[in-house]
């Protein structure tokens, strides 16, 4: 199957890539971003990193011919580009706004007009959002308030938009909760991230099962329409033990 990762030059991209090239599931990898998605060092055994094809974009609402080239007969998509709560502060809200909504929405038009050559099967469109998006306005979050329900807006079109595709479209949305690297985390940002997680209760989730279970959903099909942080456990446990048996 043909995978396409957006967002695939950061954090949790180049892990879902990583994984993507060992999976025997996966024949070709298009990784898209704004800048080259490398091959990760890191690489299992059986990886293959001639499945890699890196595609930069310089406009996410215009693709180029080369762009919309690349999605032809895409089979899943798994979506990480945003803007992180973090990052967001030091943005203008309208940019923070165009690149977390109208980016993922314009792609999601493009992923479902490009030619596919079996369409027996909608493409899966994996959304990565976060455990605080809120879809409700009217619960909008003490914490990051804005941003959580903006976050729950994109979610919502992106699950209305599948519903509305004729079948074109099938939408899984992950919330995951702060991300932590088990290999590569410092002590001082797990210090951080424990603390944060019990004050705001938002909990913790490991890179490698975020991405275990976004592969999951693009290869073997969607398990539930919303993945907490606890199904992701749940889902990127099962995965390590069935690779270690
Ligand atoms: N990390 C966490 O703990 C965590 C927790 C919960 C949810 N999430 C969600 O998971 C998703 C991926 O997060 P991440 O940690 O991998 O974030 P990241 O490292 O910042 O990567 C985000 C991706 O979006 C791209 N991007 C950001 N601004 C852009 C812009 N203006 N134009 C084009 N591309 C842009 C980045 O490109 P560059 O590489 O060029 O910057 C990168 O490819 C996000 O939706 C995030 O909210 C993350």
């Amino acid at each position: 199957m043909k995978l396409v990762v957006v967002g695939s030059s950061g954090f949790v991209g180049k892990e879902v890539v990583r994984q993507a090239l060992a999976n025997p599931a996966v024949t070709s990898v298009v990784g898209l971003s704004r800048r080259r998605t490398p091959v990760p060092e890191s690489l299992e055994g059986s990886s293959d990193a001639d499945k890699l094809a890196s595609v930069v974009a310089d406009d996410f609402l215009n693709y180029s011919d080369t762009v919309k080239q690349h999605l032809v007969n895409a089979d899943a998509c798994i979506w990480l580009m945003a803007v992180t709560p973090n990052k967001s502060a030091s943005m203008p809200w309208d940019q923070v706004r165009k690149v977390c909504l109208d980016y993922t929405i314009h792609g999601l038009e493009e992923l479902s007009q490009a030619p596919r050559k079996d369409t027996s099967k909608p493409l899966t469109f994996v959304y990565v959002s976060g455990a605080n998006a809120e879809r409700d306005p009217a619960k909008k979050p003490w914490l990051l308030g804005e941003y959580s329900v903006m976050r729950g807006e994109v979610e919502a079109r992106v699950l209305d938009f599948a519903k509305h595709s004729n079948n074109a479209i099938e939408a899984c949305i992950a919330k995951p909760g702060f991300i932590r690297d088990a290999e590569n985390g410092s002590f001082l940002l797990n210090a951080l991230q424990n603390v944060l997680s019990g004050v705001i209760r938002v909990p913790v989730v490991y890179l490698h099962d975020v991405a275990a279970t976004l592969l999951a959903q693009a290869t073997e099909g969607v398990e539930k329409e919303t993945l907490e942080s606890a199904d992701i456990a749940r889902i990127g446990g099962s995965k390590k033990q069935s690779a270690e048996r």
